[in-house]
């Protein structure tokens, strides 16, 4: 049977994003509300947001910067320290006000300086939320200086992980940006509890397209992209219809500036055609029909959520669709994620009637 032309799925949500703040959340926000119905936004800020009270406030931020009649529902998260307070934790996650809380191990990326070094410090947090159900979002990599960077998501499995999983056998935990074989065969071998996201880039590109023919920094991101047979697990985990992995875009701008740059920043803004490469990747994995559970059914499932009742439509064109044009901002410009491949799939229509 050939491919057909149209694909009407339930519509996506997000369980990954970084919307910035200020005029840069006033101009990214409309990319992810055009596409997705929800999203779970970091909460890496300056400062971080920490305590409920900074989620409700910048919660607020985010609706201001929605565009006119927009149903697109941010899904707030606090930024886990050695000092975050339990029952803050889980009256914000009783009141709905916050749907999880996300670990940065210290040092491990963009603004987690105030993140954590010592695990057990946030045991008694940890304790709570596994009592009430609340989803643990954890950043998988260590920060030693003397493990080599593509190690650095396996050995947290094997250093971290596994010890918190143990003591916490009923936590909810996201292994956020899986991006190892490693962690594909570690989030499998868990029987429940243990869910990931996957990005639009990991399953698209490997670490030549970082590192081959010049450095290309619009390429790097956190967890950095690793060889070739990672990528190939994480396409074969997310279009194999496992309900454990679901996608989380990770979309994080960064001005072209503080990435063309001699220490340039981590992160890649994807969100723009986001919809279109996963399409493209599921089609070119004879996996369509496995689409709408990745984009749009695994992660409500996960968070005990319902789907949204919205619908999307995909039409599949002949032709390659146009590339997103840089967004320019009057503080720079930021460059949109470039799958180095041709997408035919757009989004041609979302409505809310079923
Ligand atoms: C993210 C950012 O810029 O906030 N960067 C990235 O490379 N993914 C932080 C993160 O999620 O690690
Ligand atoms: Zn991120």
């Amino acid at each position: 049977m050939g491919i057909s032309n149209s694909l009407t799925i339930t519509q996506p949500d997000d369980w990954h994003l970084h919307l910035r703040s200020g005029e840069l959340l006033q101009r990214v926000v409309p990319y992810s509300a055009q596409h997705f119905g929800r999203a779970i936004v970091m909460p890496n800020l300056q400062p971080p947001v920490v305590r409920t009270v900074d989620a409700l406030n910048y919660r607020e931020q985010i609706f201001a910067a929605l565009p006119a009649g927009s149903h697109f529902k941010p899904l707030m998260t606090l930024y886990m320290t050695e000092q975050t307070d339990a029952e803050d934790v889980r009256a914000g996650y009783l009141s709905g006000d916050v749907a999880a809380v996300k670990l940065y191990p210290a040092g491990a990326t963009t603004n987690s300086d105030a993140g954590v070094k010592d695990l057990t410090k946030i045991y008694p947090v940890l304790a709570v939320m596994e009592e009430i159900g609340m989803p643990f979002l954890v950043h998988g990599e260590v920060v030693d200086a003397d493990v080599d960077i593509f190690d650095r998501e396996a050995m947290f499995i094997e250093t971290k992980l596994i010890p918190v999983r143990k003591q916490f056998p009923k936590l909810k935990i996201v292994f956020e940006h899986l991006t190892t074989k490693e962690g594909v065969d570690y989030v499998q071998s868990c029987a429940e509890n243990t869910a990931a996201t996957v990005t639009p880039h990991h399953l698209v590109i490997n670490r030549n397209a970082l590192l081959v023919g010049g450095i290309k920094p619009h390429y790097y991101c956190l967890p950095v992209a690793k060889r070739e047979s990672h990528r190939l697990a994480l396409r074969a985990a997310v279009t194999s219809g496992d309900q454990r992995f679901f996608l989380g875009t990770d979309s994080a701008p960064h001005f072209d500036g503080a990435k063309e740059a001699a220490c340039g920043c981590a992160g890649i803004f994807n969100v723009a055609n986001t919809v279109s490469v996963v399409a493209e990747v599921f089609e070119q994995e004879n996996a369509l029909d496995k689409l709408e559970g990745f984009l749009s059914l695994h992660g409500p499932a996960f968070y005990g959520l319902p789907v949204n009742t919205a619908k999307l439509q995909l039409t599949r064109n002949e032709a390659a669709l146009a590339a997103p044009a840089k967004l320019v901002l009057p503080d720079g410009e930021i460059t949109h994620f470039d799958p180095m491949m041709d997408l035919h799939w757009d989004v041609s229509d979302i409505s809310t009637a079923d």
